[in-house]
């Protein structure tokens, strides 16, 4: 098996986990400085903001980092009449809880995919490609591996980890179900993978013979050499970060992080349509109560664009999605340096 840290081009076997809407380019740059890995999130970003994050990571670093993409398919119908149950009912949330709220009409969407942003990555030069919600195209893969990129898929399940192994990733990041943020799950799987890291990741590294990155609840030096006990070359850790002095989260996420505690969070479609895990607020509860049917990811992430928006700039926890792991509480408020360099220190 090759070995994780000349693939990455790194003195630590540590990757700071791509957290869109969290990560900046100083963050990534802070980790890349410090001989780890730094991953810019651009999942659904456009091509334009794409290359002006790149850029801004460039400015800051001369250090290999990655760039993270979703890889997602688009959603295969728009169901008006549910869209229309689901604006209905935000519309009757956001008066009670005086947020201004803006009817969008599904007809103006606009989604980017990972497609759209391959050209620049290339151009760009990034070494390492990593990805989540799905399997890059063939030809996407090939046009990667004629530049030399690295490529690093993730995987919830031992299935989805053996196709990613056979599209010929060169790195496999294995997400646990006490990971923080969205799943990278991509199998229609029912019920869909809610498999721990302890059990996940041996028997992903019992099938597959590429260098796996173990992602989901790795705060401390135990769960740091846990990872490697069972099987992992390296780690990704993406919760300790949010509250890093370079994070792009609110003071409102900041603070509900610092006080979450082991069973603060929990899995919801409700901010995204896709599963995510996230410290319980107002808005979930709302949502599960109300039991309607919550339309497929990027049309709901769109519908609740404007309103997480308006909660993240005033600070209303509740209707901020507070993505967050099983583990996030041990978070504390520190440089992005002293952060990557306290994991440094737990090798
Ligand atoms: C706020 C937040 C945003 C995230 N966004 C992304 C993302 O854009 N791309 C991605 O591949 N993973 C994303 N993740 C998942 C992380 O890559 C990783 O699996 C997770 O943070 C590891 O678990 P931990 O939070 O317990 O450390 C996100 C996680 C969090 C907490």
């Amino acid at each position: 098996m090759k070995d994780l840290k000349s693939l990455l081009n790194v003195r630590y076997p540590i990757v700071q986990a791509p957290m869109l809407g969290v990560t900046t380019p100083a963050m990534v740059a802070a980790v890349s400085n410090a001989g780890a890995l730094g991953s810019l999130p651009v999942g659904g970003l456009s091509p334009d903001r794409t290359r002006e994050r790149i850029h801004a990571t460039k400015a800051l670093t001369d250090r290999p980092f990655a760039v993270n993409l979703f890889a997602h398919e688009p959603a295969k119908e728009i169901n008006e009449a549910e869209i229309t149950t689901m604006q209905d009912f935000l519309a009757e949330l956001c008066l009670e809880f005086n947020i201004p709220f803006e009817r969008q009409n599904p007809a103006d969407f606009k989604f980017y995919y990972y497609e759209d942003l391959i050209e620049i990555l290339l151009e760009e030069n990034i070494p390492v490609v990593s990805y989540t919600f799905g399997r890059l195209k063939p030809d996407v893969i090939a046009a990667f591996k004629a530049k030399g990129t690295i490529l690093a898929g993730t995987a919830t399940s031992v299935a989805e980890a053996k196709l990613l192994a056979q599209d010929g990733n060169d790195i496999i990041t294995v997400q646990g179900i006490e990971a923080g943020g969205h799943r990278g799950s991509f199998l229609a799987d029912e019920p869909s993978p809610q498999i721990g890291l302890s059990a996940l990741l041996p028997q992903v590294a019992d099938v597959v013979d590429v260098p796996l990155l173990a992602a989901g609840g790795i705060y401390n030096q135990h769960t740091v050499k846990a990872a490697f006990a069972l099987g992992a070359s390296g780690v990704q850790v993406g919760s300790l970060f949010i509250t890093a002095d370079e994070s792009a989260a609110s003071e409102a996420y900041k603070q509900a992080v610092l006080n979450a505690k082991d069973t603060s969070t929990q899995l919801t479609r409700a901010f995204s349509g896709r599963w995510a895990r996230g410290i319980q607020n107002e808005f979930m509860k709302r949502m599960d109560a109300k039991g309607i049917s919550i339309p497929y990811y990027t049309i709901q992430n769109q519908l609740m664009s404007l309103i997480r928006a308006y909660a993240q700039k005033n600070n209303l926890k509740d209707f901020i999605a507070l993505w967050a792991g099983q583990a996030a509480g041990n978070s504390k408020r520190a440089s992005t340096e002293e952060i990557i360099k306290g994991l440094i220190a737990m090798l």
